[in-house]
């Protein structure tokens, strides 16, 4: 009997089927998760899996609903191909984020002759696609889906581990990331007319996602001082798509700017014109890392702090992405908490930015004090309060239902947020900048869009800056990347990693200070009252 390989993430799983069964059924006996909701009709897609050998050709149903580009990476649809010798399947989780992220003009659909570029965010956690005009940079819509690389974990650092030890998993990653892509331009949802005028690609992404997609060595960048293999740009980065975009078009990937500092960054820096200030501006990019910028409207300075995870409800008790029922905001009000949720659906965990609301209402509140501690008997709600299996203390935070705001939740915002903050003040001590002296602060990426801007200033997020100059703009990267798509954007680009400087965190002296009274909850100057 034939036998079938499953790769989901480092789990390898080996079974034996008979010749014709349905790759499907075949998986489901190994209780690995694979999704068939439509049970064969071809039309869900969720079965979606990227075959490395032994299946029968695709039927007529496989071929009427796998695109252009997901036939080029060869996906299949495990709930109808079938076995036909030893085979191979990659499993890969196909999670499309909420159809459309951003809404623009429509104007492509009428002006048919203007040539479509598509920019690429190659986030470590949200792939993000962008439609853009190439008469005039205009961008028309965004989509997004998970990083299906996810199954080999949600940090960067475990992705790299797997690629460095064994160069199969590096091809699959690389594959996984192209599968991404093709995923979030898929849910573009692209007329094939339309599909047909893009003529430039343009891809950015964290220093560790970007040498995956490249397929360039990884020793340099697992082993310290962390140097990337190759900082360089490409141009004509075609062959790295396998065949997804149209023939002729062509992909540019932009340089990096460090070992820690990506294109991500890079694009960030562009869109918020961080080499055409003439005025002190800063900016944090807020995604699974937090990339921190900052000029004194001569020098630019950059730097990377693994703080992201916890944003993006990781490593929290009840984190979960921002799904139906997620907490994004929260408000006491007299003796309630009231959560705000994705759909007004019944909650079902923390997003990142639901994290940091709670925490500012219940040390608002006098729930949780400066050092961070649940407090055993607060004025209010402590009729939510117990002590957990761990010995913690937590806060229910919904009467009735299994979801907790425990000890080690706040522990870890503290931690994400003392590391921002510390990265901040030493980008500014470089630069001899005060919080004052900033004319433009911008949070932006998944998590950073979506900041309450008044939690993270009275929580010492950020430094103590006048209110009206902190923005939020959730998709910097990505318009950044849509910069890129033209020439001269292309070589701005170019021209913008040859002046940032890349700061290593590690190397002040002064960090862990920064980082450590980073890590109160409290801003100087702003009281709580409690
Ligand atoms: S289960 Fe829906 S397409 Fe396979």
């Amino acid at each position: 009997m034939p036998q079938l390989t499953i790769i989901y993430g480092e789990e390898v799983r080996e079974v034996e089927a008979e010749v014709g069964a349905l790759l499907g059924d075949v998986i489901a006996t190994t209780g690995l998760p694979l999704e068939q909701p439509c049970a064969g009709r071809g039309t869900c897609g969720l079965c979606k899996v990227i075959a490395e050998k032994g299946l029968a050709p695709p039927d007529e149903i496989e071929l009427e609903h796998l695109t252009r580009g997901e036939l080029a990476i060869k996906n299949r649809l495990a709930c109808r191909a079938r076995i036909q010798e030893d085979a191979r399947v990659v499993l890969s989780p196909i999670v499309v984020y909420s159809n459309k992220i951003f809404r623009g003009s429509t104007r492509y659909k009428r002006e048919k002759d203007v040539e479509l570029g598509v920019a690429i965010d190659l986030g470590s956690t949200t792939v993000a696609a962008f439609l853009t005009m190439q008469d005039n940079g205009e961008v028309c819509a965004g989509a997004a889906s998970l990083n299906q690389q996810t199954v080999y974990g949600a940090d960067v650092i475990s992705r790299l581990a797997a690629a460095v030890n064994n160069p199969e998993d590096q091809e699959r990653l690389h594959k996984l990331a192209v599968a991404s892509i093709n995923q979030a331009v898929d849910a573009l949802k692209l007329s094939d007319k339309v599909r047909e005028r893009i003529r430039t690609v343009s891809v950015v992404g964290n220093v560790a996602m970007h040498h995956l997609l490249v397929g360039l060595p990884l020793d340099t960048l697992a082993v310290m001082p962390f140097q990337p293999y190759d900082r360089a740009s490409i141009i004509d980065g075609i062959e790295i798509m396998e065949g997804i975009f149209p023939d002729g078009t062509s992909v540019k990937i932009p340089p990096l700017i460090g070992g820690f500092v990506g294109s991500d960054a890079l694009a960030c820096l562009a869109y918020f014109g961080f080499d055409t200030s003439d005025m002190p501006i800063a900016a944090i990019d807020l995604g699974t890392n937090g990339e921190v910028l900052v000029t004194d409207g001569k020098r630019i300075l950059t730097a990377s702090t693994a703080a992201g995870p916890a944003f993006e409800g990781v490593n929290i008790s009840c984190g979960t992405r921002a799904v139906d029922g997620a907490i994004v905001q929260t408000r006491i009000d007299g003796s309630e908490l009231l959560l705000e949720t994705i759909g007004d659906e019944p909650p079902v965990g923390l997003t990142g930015s639901g994290l940091l609301s709670v925490v500012h209402e219940l040390r608002h509140a006098g729930v949780i004090d400066a050092s961070g501690r649940i407090q055993a008997a607060p004025a209010v709600l402590s009729e939510r309060i117990d002590v957990g299996p761990d010995g913690g203390r937590r806060l229910q935070l919904a009467p009735g239902q299994d979801l907790y705001l425990n000890q080690w939740d706040v522990r870890e915002l503290q931690k994400a947020k003392g590391a921002i903050r510390a990265a901040i003040e030493i980008l500014m001590a470089q630069l001899e900048l005060k919080p004052e002296d900033l004319q433009r602060f911008i949070l932006t990426g998944s998590f950073g869009g979506q900041v309450d801007i008044e939690a993270a200033l009275n929580l010492g997020m950020i430094p103590p800056v006048r209110v009206e100059i902190v923005e939020t703009q959730a998709n910097g990267a990505g318009f950044g990347a849509a910069m890129f798509l033209a020439g001269e954007g292309f070589a701005r680009g170019e021209q913008i990693a040859e002046q940032a400087e890349q700061i290593d965190l590690d190397l002040d002296p002064d960090f862990n200070n920064h980082y450590i009274s980073g890590m109160g909850l409290s801003q100087d100057g702003f009281a709580f009252g409690k």
